[in-house]
């Protein structure tokens, strides 16, 4: 079902009655530079929104600005963080609706998104069950376990969706090439217009 939909996103969505005519997923996908303006957009936001919200984690851990209550450090760099993370799901989603099928075929695209849910849940579980009580450890220089261990979780989740996003480019997995058949039922290689070529098995 989710595939027939992104064939018509990719497809159908915009395209007028005429023959040359192309649907508006295509049409970003040829443009000669909205393309790369999105990419690298897409890219230098990364380096604001991950800047700001590794700072964040790095004092909850006790690493870098000890002497600085947590608050004081979260409250200035918060509103760099939200801009940052606009702007990340905007230009996000609008690469994704350029090629949506090249991407639901792709296992780095995938495991992204999964560590971006982990990543936005362990934030709401930061904000309205750890930080609760901040006034209690807000000046300390080590903050309490339940704090590092947020601050532990989302350093690794973001990590993980940022070198993800980086290997989505690669063609190392691509349907249609020999892979192992786990990944090739990750990726639904089989629904896919390449198919899925078992490593090791008979060649068509
Ligand atoms: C805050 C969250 C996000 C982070 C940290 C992030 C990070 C990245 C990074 C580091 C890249 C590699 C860029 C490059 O070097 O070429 C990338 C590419 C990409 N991202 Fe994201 N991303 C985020 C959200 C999203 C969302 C929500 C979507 C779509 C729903 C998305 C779709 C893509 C796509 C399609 C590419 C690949 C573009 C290509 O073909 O090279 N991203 N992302």
């Amino acid at each position: 079902m989710i595939r027939d939909f992104l064939v018509w996103l990719a497809t159908e969505l915009g395209k007028g009655p005429g023959e040359i005519d192309i649907s508006w997923s295509d049409a970003l996908a040829s443009s000669l530079n909205f393309w790369g303006l999105l990419e690298g957009t897409h890219v230098m936001t990364l380096i604001l929104f991950a800047g700001t919200i590794f700072v964040v984690d790095l004092r909850l851990l006790g690493v870098i600005f000890r002497k600085t209550p947590v608050s004081v450090v979260s409250d200035r760099i918060l509103p760099l963080t939200i801009f940052g993370i606009v702007m990340m799901l905007a230009t996000g989603t609008a690469l994704f609706f350029a090629k949506p099928l090249l991407y639901y075929h792709n296992i780095w695209f995938r495991l992204k998104l999964v560590f971006l849910a982990l990543a936005f849940v362990n934030i709401i579980v930061f904000h309205y069950r750890v930080q609760r009580d901040i006034a209690a450890w807000d000046t300390l220089e080590k903050p309490p376990a339940k704090a590092r261990i947020s601050a532990f979780l989302s350093l690794a989740s973001w990590l993980l969706v940022i070198c993800f996003g980086r290997y989505i480019a690669y063609d190392w997995t691509n349907c249609g090439k020999p892979l192992p058949h786990w990944i090739n039922v990750a990726q639904d290689c089989k629904a896919s217009e390449s198919g899925a070529l078992d490593l090791g098995a008979p060649q068509q």
